[in-house]
């Protein structure tokens, strides 16, 4: 039973433009025809490659080329294809956050990857930190192979990286001579406030690679991502790629899709994902505001949810799931798996009426859950 699901980073099924897809779908179909026999190479279907580069020049006021877009079957090919290609052999250092998005965590620790955490603050990933962690790492003879970051959005933590740091970051990766990897698949899904410029924009080396989704703009089932990366990094980063690439069908027919309706969309699906954003904390506000600390975030799909160390993880997690309540224990963000008194909920799927009552009983929970701390 998941009456109330708040597990994984989707957005509101509703809204999905169900009719718009269908007709851009057969549009695709029309424009493609007989082109379907054959493979689609590296780099993608064109027309989605130039759409994204549309996104990625608005969003970021910068001019980018559809040439430096590279499509992929979801981020999570790209994200496991720049380890695949940066890497040499298992052991192998890469940095993250010491929070970060566990599917990364996952892929990167089956490459065999040695994976070195940076502490995060509600700003991101803590950059005096990184320097630290940095040259430790050079001491030991061990350079990263790359940063992985999620400057924006943080997953699971919801923070958001001010300009400022990111310019302290570029810095002490270019002094380092690391790669920076930013994976920003949450890019578009914002609420309000200034955005602040990607890692890419603020850096025109060719160590500076991005990585961007439409999982989480229309759905991960159409399994659309992208590598954004100058060259000669995006070729190093290619030379890996041995699937043939992702399905033509799929790019055309989001191309078609968003060609001319990319930031109505938006608007349409952030205002709705906002309301729910401000459910949870009015939730958590009237439930667990005596107990429990929430992060804020102006984007993105999660609350990070942090409380005492009196509260039992096991337990809490079994009251959940007999309520029929879905959130995704901290632990399993944590870089060693370590059990932090925290749990992310995502609210971007549940409907709304799902999130104004599981939030409350999500808060009795978490209040159930306490045990009686030993003197
Ligand atoms: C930070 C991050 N990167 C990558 C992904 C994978 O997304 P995709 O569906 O584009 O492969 C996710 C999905 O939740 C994510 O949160």
């Amino acid at each position: 039973m998941r009456k109330y699901d708040f597990g994984s980073g989707r957005t509101d099924p509703g809204s999905f433009p169900t009719e718009a897809l269908a007709e851009a779908a057969s549009e695709a179909v029309h424009e493609l025809g007989a082109t379907l026999v054959n493979y689609p190479g590296d780099m993608g279907h064109q027309g989605l490659r130039e759409v994204m580069a549309m996104r990625e020049s608005k969003r970021e006021g910068i001019d980018v080329s559809a040439d430096h877009i590279a499509l992929m079957n979801g981020s999570m090919q790209a994200v496991t294809l720049v380890a695949e290609a940066l890497m040499e052999g298992p052991g192998d250092v890469i940095v993250t956050e010491e929070l970060t998005y566990s599917g990364t965590i996952g892929a990167y620790k089956r490459l065999g990857a040695e994976l070195v955490g940076v502490p995060l603050d509600e700003q991101g990933m803590r950059v005096d930190a990184l320097a630290d962690v940095l040259a430790d790492l050079r001491r030991k003879g061990t350079p990263p192979r790359f940063i992985y970051t999620l400057a924006t959005y943080q997953n699971p933590t919801g923070s958001v990286m001010p300009r400022q740091r990111r310019l302290e970051l570029l810095e002490v990766a270019r002094y380092y001579d690391a790669i920076v990897v930013e994976d920003n698949c949450y890019g578009d899904v914002h609420f309000e406030g200034p955005e602040e410029p990607a890692l890419y924009a603020l850096d025109d080396s060719p160590n500076v690679l991005y990585i961007g989704s439409l999982s989480k703009i229309l759905g991960p089932g159409v399994r659309l991502g992208y590598l954004l990366a100058r060259p000669p990094m995006l070729g190093r980063i290619l030379d890996r790629r041995y699937d043939g690439g992702n399905s033509l069908l799929a790019a055309a027919s989001c191309a078609a899709l968003f060609r001319d309706r990319l930031w109505q969309h938006l608007a349409e699906t952030n205002a709705i994902l906002k309301e729910k954003r401000d459910a949870v904390f009015a939730g958590l506000e009237e439930g667990a505001g005596d107990l429990c600390t929430w992060s804020r975030p102006v984007g993105g799909m999660f609350i990070w949810i942090e409380f005492p160390e009196d509260v039992d993880r096991d337990r809490l997690m079994a009251l959940c799931a007999e309520r029929g309540i879905v959130v995704a224990r901290g632990q399993g963000f944590h870089i060693r798996r370590e059990d932090v008194p925290a749990i992310r909920l995502a609210f971007g799927f549940a409907s709304l009426e799902a999130v104004r009552e599981g939030v409350p009983l999500l808060a009795e929970c978490i209040h159930q859950a306490r045990v009686p701390v030993m003197a």
